[in-house]
């Protein structure tokens, strides 16, 4: 299967992907978390994108274009992808279907992840990351076993740069103005599936399995 997850900061894209990774065994491309290793290692890429990130705003399109262009090669990729926050514009949205036309093959189903912007604030501000593993946990929701220390390696839990409510503004922001219109364009195609975002992970990840059917 090829899977674009789509929802604001914080509607669980990541929470859900490593369930739908394994379930059905895509690869897993999340250009902020690529982007995120490439700031942490200072790499060109890296140092161009910071900026824009730590404000909450997006990087260019032909950055990310080229990262995904360059992690779809990946021979893990070639049977079926989960793509993370990708496209997040629609020139972005385009760039894809050019990339996949080459292949021959196109994107099987966008799921939405739609939610309230209220309910995002408490999630992003509770949430800690295991950087190396991507694992995600959430103070109130989803609390490691001992507080700060990732369950499986025991080593410290991190919160991102990004999610203080300010940034989360300006990333809302973005989202509204450049990402909902990729929606558009791929209702247009008849593609995408509409999840309640705001349930519980389990009950989330139930209507995953049931638009993936
Ligand atoms: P990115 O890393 O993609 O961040 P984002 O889109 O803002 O999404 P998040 O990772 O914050 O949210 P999520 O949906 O994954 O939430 P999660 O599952 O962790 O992008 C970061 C930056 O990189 C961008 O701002 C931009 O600068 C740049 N960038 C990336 N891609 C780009 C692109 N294509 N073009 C241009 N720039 C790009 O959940 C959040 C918390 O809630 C967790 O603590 C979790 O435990 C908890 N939680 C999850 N689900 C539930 C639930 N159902 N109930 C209760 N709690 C839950
Ligand atoms: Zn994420």
């Amino acid at each position: 299967k090829r899977l674009i997850l789509i929802g604001p900061p914080g509607s669980g894209k990541g929470t859900q992907s490593p369930i739908i990774k394994d379930e059905y065994c895509l690869c897993h491309l999340a250009t902020g978390d690529m982007l995120r290793a490439a700031v942490a290692a200072k790499t060109p890429l890296g140092v161009k994108a910071k900026e824009a990130m730590d404000k909450g705003e997006l990087v260019s399109d032909d950055l990310v274009v080229g990262i995904i262009d360059e992690a779809m090669k990946k021979p893990s990729c070639q049977k079926g992808f989960i793509l993370d926050g990708f496209p997040r514009t629609v020139v972005q949205a385009q760039k894809l279907d050019e990339m996949l036309q080459q292949q021959g093959v196109k994107v099987d189903k966008v799921l939405n992840f739609a939610i309230d912007d209220s309910i995002l604030e408490e999630r992003i501000t509770g949430r800690w990351i295991h950087p190396s593993s991507g694992r995600t946990y959430h103070t109130k929701f989803a609390p490691p076993k001992a507080p700060g220390v990732d369950d499986v390696t025991g080593e410290p839990l991190i919160q991102r740069k990004d999610d203080t409510a300010a940034v989360l503004k300006s990333r809302l922001e973005a989202f509204h103005k450049q990402t909902e219109p990729v929606i558009d364009y791929y209702s247009k195609k008849g593609i995408v599936a509409n999840l309640h975002a705001e349930k519980p992970p389990k009950e989330v990840k139930v209507e995953v399995e049931k638009a993936l059917s």
